[in-house]
């Protein structure tokens, strides 16, 4: 079988991840093509990646008539137009999350990708790629906890990675942290459930970080929801862990209840010395998502190759993003939303 050729978009902090993943660690894949705007990072896929095309505007690369998919890794605003385009070429889609940040603008790019079946498109909820994750939804669904009653989510960055988001804030729309770190375990809250949220309050502080008050973002928000079903979902999103990537779920049931990385450990290594008995802790998501980011590309191309459609969808996008708007007016309001389901 020939193999897949691939052009990213994107290889900042998380582009460069997926790059490599791509170049070395997807059979059946070829990383062939990249486009940023950055000349350096051009340079590194060239030179430690054997990319063979190099692009410094989209429209470009996928005029290219070499290519069969793209993966996009660029910042959150562009992804809408930057799908369309791709299919609209002809091309599978690999998109990062969140998959827009306008609801209007997601609705018109799900049109294109429904009119056209044939072609792949994937959206990047990595933790449903997780074996931890995977375990815990297996269980559920056969009914191990029983009904479920509460899921309780954390998702704090390290607060090593603030100088970087601030740049990140500083240089693009992250959609604010319900959309660019919450969707995640709205996602999870979803794909767990099954059930959609129908209302939401939330609220946030700033406190050791005001300046991102500047950059209009939160370093610490919580949600409270209710989905379909009353059934309860609390979030607690950060951007300030300072023992380093926090990412903790905890599914509560009628049988029982259990929790995926109740300790955000880096392995399964105890340190004893002059600190005591320590526990060292994952510090960033490419090393706690290191293997999912791995297993979702390798899906990515299987689905290319089976010519199936993954499990994650846009509309899973579509979902996920109208839930952390509400959450954001919310905060802004300081009313509770319903949302239409
Ligand atoms: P970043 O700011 O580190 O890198 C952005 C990259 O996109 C740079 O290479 C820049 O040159 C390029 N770029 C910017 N505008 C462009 C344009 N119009 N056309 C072509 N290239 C352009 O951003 P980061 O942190 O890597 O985030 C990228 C995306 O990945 C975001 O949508 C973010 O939400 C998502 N992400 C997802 C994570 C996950 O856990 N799945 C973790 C981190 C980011």
């Amino acid at each position: 079988m020939t193999s897949i050729k691939i052009g990213i978009v994107g290889l900042g902090r998380l582009g460069k991840v997926h790059a490599k993943n791509i170049a070395k660690h997807t059979p059946g894949a070829e990383l062939y093509a990249a486009c940023s705007f950055i000349e350096e990072e051009l340079e590194f896929a060239k030179n430690e990646l054997g990319v063979t095309e190099t692009y410094k505007t989209y429209e470009e690369m996928v005029d290219s008539l070499n290519l069969d998919a793209v993966v996009i890794v660029s910042p959150s605003g562009f992804h809408p137009e930057q799908i369309r385009l791709a299919i609209e070429k002809g091309l599978h889609v690999f998109s990062e999350k969140p998959i827009g940040l306008e609801i209007e603008d997601i609705e018109k790019t799900i049109e294109v990708i429904d009119a056209h079946p044939e072609q792949i498109f994937m959206l990047g909820f990595m933790r449903r790629y997780d074996e931890s994750y995977q375990y815990a939804k297996k269980m559920v669904d056969e009914g191990q906890l029983g009904e479920l009653t509460v899921v309780r989510c954390y998702g704090i960055d390290p607060s090593s990675g603030l100088e970087s988001f601030v740049k990140f804030a500083g240089a693009s729309n992250s959609g604010g942290l319900f959309a660019d770190m919450s969707i995640h375990d709205i996602d999870l809250v979803r794909w767990f459930t099954k059930q959609e949220v129908s209302r939401v309050w939330a609220i946030g502080k700033n406190a050791a970080y005001p300046e991102l008050d500047k950059v209009n973002e939160l370093e610490t928000g919580a949600a409270m929801m209710q989905l379909e079903d009353r059934t309860m979902a609390i979030l607690v999103a950060g951007r300030n862990a300072a023992h380093g990537y926090h990412v903790e779920t905890e599914l509560i049931g009628t049988k029982g209840m259990l929790r995926v990385a109740a300790a955000p450990e880096k392995n399964l290594v105890t340190v004893f010395d002059e600190h005591g008995v320590v526990r060292p802790t994952s510090q960033n998501f490419p090393e706690r998502f290191s293997e999912a980011f791995k297993n979702e590309m390798n899906e990515f191309i299987a689905c290319i190759q089976e010519k199936r459609q993954p499990e994650v969808s846009a509309y899973d996008g579509l979902q996920s993003t109208k839930v952390a708007i509400a959450c954001q007016q919310s905060v802004d309001t300081k009313q509770l939303i319903d949302l239409d389901v």
